[in-house]
């Protein structure tokens, strides 16, 4: 494991945009797991700035998102969907019809759903780099604190810390779905390399005991500890 510490969030962002981008320049036609919520926003900026200077080329690049709620429509501001066109995909010269890629979270059958979308990123050759974020209560994606660490991309019940920490994207933590579908351990633990960010005091507690304390499902981020290749960067702010 490798840890960068940064001094800002604006540091921590171009520092995982870098990374992200030697990537894209590495294999032009890579497949990187794409992360939502406020950490990834600058990220996004960063990559969105390069790949309008030129220096970053998204043509050729396949993503796939972690998760989506569940039945809320991709019209929905708040759907991940929505979220990655407009913090990125909207404004990078990717494809976004053919090359981008997020769980259903509308999908009549969801495990059916999981299994395509885990057969999906095996046919595209596994993961490159996923980038990943930590929530309060220690998840990855939307994998929550349990009592085992879940393989397939599934449907999970959010916890309700979970939703607490979503509803300043909604008008109320009432109206943010219970449940959400959700890229399961196995394809993020397969990724070729992990890029995790995190930033805040609300996360010094949980990335602490992600990397050092003991590897558990209650803590669904420490699976990662047992990763090959993780650069970790993290603000001090
Ligand atoms: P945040 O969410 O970036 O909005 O803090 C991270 C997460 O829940 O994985």
């Amino acid at each position: 494991m490798k840890i960068i510490k940064v001094k800002s969030y604006e540091e921590m962002s171009r520092k995982a945009a870098d990374i992200i981008g030697a990537q894209v320049i590495l294999k032009p036609n890579c497949v990187i797991g794409l992360a939502t919520g406020s950490t990834p926003v600058g990220t996004y900026r960063n990559l969105i700035e390069d790949n309008e200077k030129g220096k970053l080329d998204f043509s050729a690049v396949t993503t796939f998102n972690l998760d989506e709620y569940v039945k809320l429509d991709v019209s929905s501001p708040q759907s991940y969907r929505y979220f990655m066109n407009d913090n990125l995909f909207n404004h990078i010269n990717i494809d976004k019809e053919n090359n981008t890629f997020v769980p259903n979270g509308c999908a009549k059958d969801l495990v059916a759903e999981g299994e395509a979308y885990d057969a999906k990123i095996k046919a595209y050759g596994g993961i490159d780099l996923q980038l990943l974020g930590i929530g309060v209560d220690g998840h990855i994606g939307f994998n929550e604190p349990d009592e085992v660490f879940t393989a397939p991309t599934h449907e999970v019940v959010l916890d309700e810390s979970t939703i607490e920490a979503n509803a300043r994207f909604f008008s109320c933590a009432d109206e943010v779905p219970k449940t959400a579908i959700t890229m399961g351990m196995k394809s993020i633990m397969q990724a070729k390399k992990i890029l995790f960010i995190a930033n805040g005091k609300n996360k010094k507690e949980i990335t602490e005991k992600a990397f050092f304390g003991p590897i558990t499902p209650a803590v669904p981020a420490s699976i990662l500890q047992l990763h090959p290749d993780v650069t970790v960067i993290i603000s001090e702010e």
